[in-house]
C-alpha cells in the first residue's frame, strides 16, 4: 500500500524524511538508536513521518499527543505491529486482536496476572532467582548479565509462568531457539532463504511444535485455586468464560507471553543492576527498608516465607523500581494505525498511515520530572509523587486499553530480584567504566554489563 496525504484535509503532513527506498530509514534506526527520534524530534517537532521496517510511519511524541492516541483505541487508531512481528506472533495472539476479540481474550488472560495468582507464584519466582544468583556467584569469571538475565526471565517465564517440566539441555535448546525468534521479530518482510524473517518462522515453528509437547506432557493442575502455573490460570479462566482454547491458540498465548515477558524483563532487570552499582547510596537505603521492615537480619535475608503483601508494604524499593522503569524504559514505544484522519500538534495523521508513539521520550524530557536526567528514585515518594501530575508523562508500561498485562508480575520480579540483591549478594562492576546504552530493541548495554558476583562472606 502507499502512504498519502488525505487530500479532504485541510492539515499540513507532519515534517520528516522517509529515508531510502524499501529500507526507507531502518537501518538510521538501528545504528543511531534512541538518538535517531530525540534527533528527529528536535528537527521535525512531537509529530513528525519516517520509514521503518518496511513501511512509512508517523512517530508520536509528547504527553499530550501520546495520551490522544492511546485513549484513541477503536476510533482513532488500532494495533498495528510490523508485519514480521504480526506474522511471527500468529493470529491468536492479543498484538494481533482487536475490538471485542481482543477485549474478551484480555478479560480470559487478566486473571492469569491477579493478585492472588500473583502470590502462588511468588515463591517459584523467588526460588528461580535465588538459584541464578547462586550460579552468578559461584562463578570465578564475571557475569554478562544483559545474557544471563535473559536466561532468567526464560527460565522464570517457562518454569514458573508455564510450569513446562523440561530436561535442562531442552531449556537450553528452546533458549537458543527462542533468541533467534526474538532476534528476528522486528525485521523486514523478506522471506528469502537466510533473511531474518526466514530465520524467524523457522524458530517459531519449532518453538510451537516443543510447547505443543510440553502442553500435552504436563499434568494439569486446574481444580481449586491453588494454581501451580499461568498455564493452568488461562486454562480456568477460559472456561470460566466458557471458552474452549485450541491448542493453536494455546500455543500461540505462550510464546506471545514468553515473547512479551523476555526482552522486557531482561533488560529492565539489568538497568537495575547497573543503577545499583552506580548508586551504592541507593542500594543501601534499600537494605535498610528491608531491616526495618524485619526481612533482614546482621546482612542475610530471613529465610521465613516472603508474602505478596510485605514486597508491596516496600515503599522505598517501589520508588527504585519505578526509577529505573523511567530512566531506563525497556520497550521505547508502540505501533497503531490510523483508522481515520485526524489532527495530532496542527498536523494530519491520515487514514492508513502507521503511528508509532513514544514512551521513552515523555520519561526523558517532560517537564513534570525535576532534574530530569538524574537517577531519583525519592521523585516517586508519597510526599514528591512526580507521576501524579500527569499520567502520560511516566508509561513503561503503556497505557489505555492495550496497556501490559504482566505489568504486577514484572513490577513484582524486579522487586524480588532487588530484594535478594540487596539481601543476599554482594556484587562490583567488572569493567573500568560503565558500558554505553542501545535501545533497539530494548534498552541494554553495548557490552551486555560484566559484573562480578560473591556470595556473602
Ligand atoms: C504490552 C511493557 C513485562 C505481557 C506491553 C506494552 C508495554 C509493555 C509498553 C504495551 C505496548 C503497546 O502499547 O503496544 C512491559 C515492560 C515489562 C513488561 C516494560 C517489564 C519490565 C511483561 C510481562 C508480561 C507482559 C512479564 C507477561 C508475562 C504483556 C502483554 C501485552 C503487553 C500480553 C499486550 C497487551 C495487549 O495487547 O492487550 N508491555 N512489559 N509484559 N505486555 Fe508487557
Amino acid at each position: 500500500w502507499t502512504a498519502t496525504r488525505d487530500k479532504s484535509c485541510k492539515l499540513p503532513m507532519p515534517k520528516g524524511s522517509m529515508g531510502f527506498p524499501i529500507i526507507g530509514e531502518t537501518c538510521h534506526w538501528f545504528f543511531q538508536g534512541a538518538g535517531f527520534h530525540a534527533s528527529r524530534r528536535q528537527k521535525y517537532g512531537n509529530v513528525f513521518k519516517t520509514h521503518l521496517l518496511g513501511r512509512p510511519l508517523i512517530r508520536v511524541t509528547g504527553a499530550e499527543h501520546v495520551r490522544k492516541v492511546l485513549m484513541g483505541e477503536h476510533s482513532l487508531v488500532t494495533v498495528d505491529w510490523p508485519q514480521s512481528t504480526s506474522t511471527l506472533l500468529g493470529p491468536n495472539s492479543l498484538a494481533n486482536s482487536i475490538g471485542d476479540i481482543h477485549r474478551k481474550r484480555r478479560k480470559i488472560f487478566a486473571k492469569v496476572f491477579s493478585h492472588e495468582a500473583l502470590e502462588s507464584y511468588l515463591p517459584k519466582i523467588q526460588q528461580v532467582i535465588q538459584e541464578t544468583l547462586r550460579v552468578w556467584s559461584s562463578n570465578p569469571d564475571p557475569i554478562n548479565v544483559y545474557r544471563e538475565s535473559q536466561r532468567l526471565s526464560f527460565h522464570m517465564a517457562v518454569r514458573v509462568l508455564l510450569g513446562f517440566r523440561v530436561s535442562e539441555e531442552e531449556m537450553h535448546c528452546l533458549f537458543r531457539t527462542f533468541q533467534d525468534f526474538v532476534e528476528n521479530v522486528f525485521s523486514l518482510p523478506i522471506d528469502l532463504p537466510f533473511s531474518g524473517y526466514r530465520k524467524g518462522i523457522r524458530a517459531r515453528d519449532s518453538l510451537q511444535k516443543s510447547i505443543e509437547k510440553a502442553i500435552r506432557e504436563k499434568p494439569l493442575h486446574t481444580q481449586g485455586k491453588d494454581y501451580t502455573d499461568a498455564l493452568d490460570v488461562l486454562l480456568e479462566s477460559a472456561k470460566e468464560n466458557n471458552t474452549e482454547l485450541t491448542m493453536q491458540e494455546l500455543k500461540e498465548s505462550t510464546i506471545e507471553l514468553i515473547f512479551a515477558a523476555f526482552a522486557t524483563t531482561a533488560s529492565a532487570s539489568t538497568s537495575l543492576i547497573m543503577q545499583l552499582l552506580r548508586h551504592p547510596a541507593v542500594l543501601e537505603k534499600l537494605r535498610e527498608e528491608l531491616q526495618s521492615c524485619g526481612l533482614l537480619h546482621d546482612g542475610c535475608l530471613c529465610q521465613g516465607e516472603l508474602r505478596l503483601d510485605s514486597i508491596i508494604s516496600l515503599k522505598y524499593l517501589d520508588c527504585v523500581i519505578k526509577e529505573v522503569l523511567r530512566l531506563f524504559a525497556p520497550v521505547s514505544g508502540g505501533y497503531r494505525i490510523a483508522t481515520q484522519t485526524f489532527e495530532l500538534d496542527g498536523v494530519q495523521v491520515p487514514k492508513g498511515w502507521s503511528v508509532m508513539y513514544s514512551i521513552r521520550d515523555p520519561h526523558d524530557t517532560s517537564a513534570v520530572f525535576k532534574d530530569v536526567e538524574a537517577f531519583d528514585p525519592d521523585r516517586f515518594s508519597p510526599e514528591r509523587s512526580e507521576d501524579r501530575e500527569g499520567r502520560f508523562h511516566y508509561l513503561p508500561f503503556g497505557g489505555g486499553v492495550r496497556s501490559c498485562l504482566g505489568k504486577q508480575l514484572a513490577t513484582l520480579f524486579l522487586k524480588l530480584l532487588a530484594v535478594e540483591l540487596a539481601g543476599g549478594s554482594r556484587f562490583e562492576l567488572a569493567t573500568r567504566t560503565f558500558p554505553r546504552l542501545i535501545s533497539v530493541p530494548v534498552v541494554h548495554p553495548t557490552d551486555g554489563l560484566c559484573v562480578k558476583f560473591f556470595g556473602l562472606d
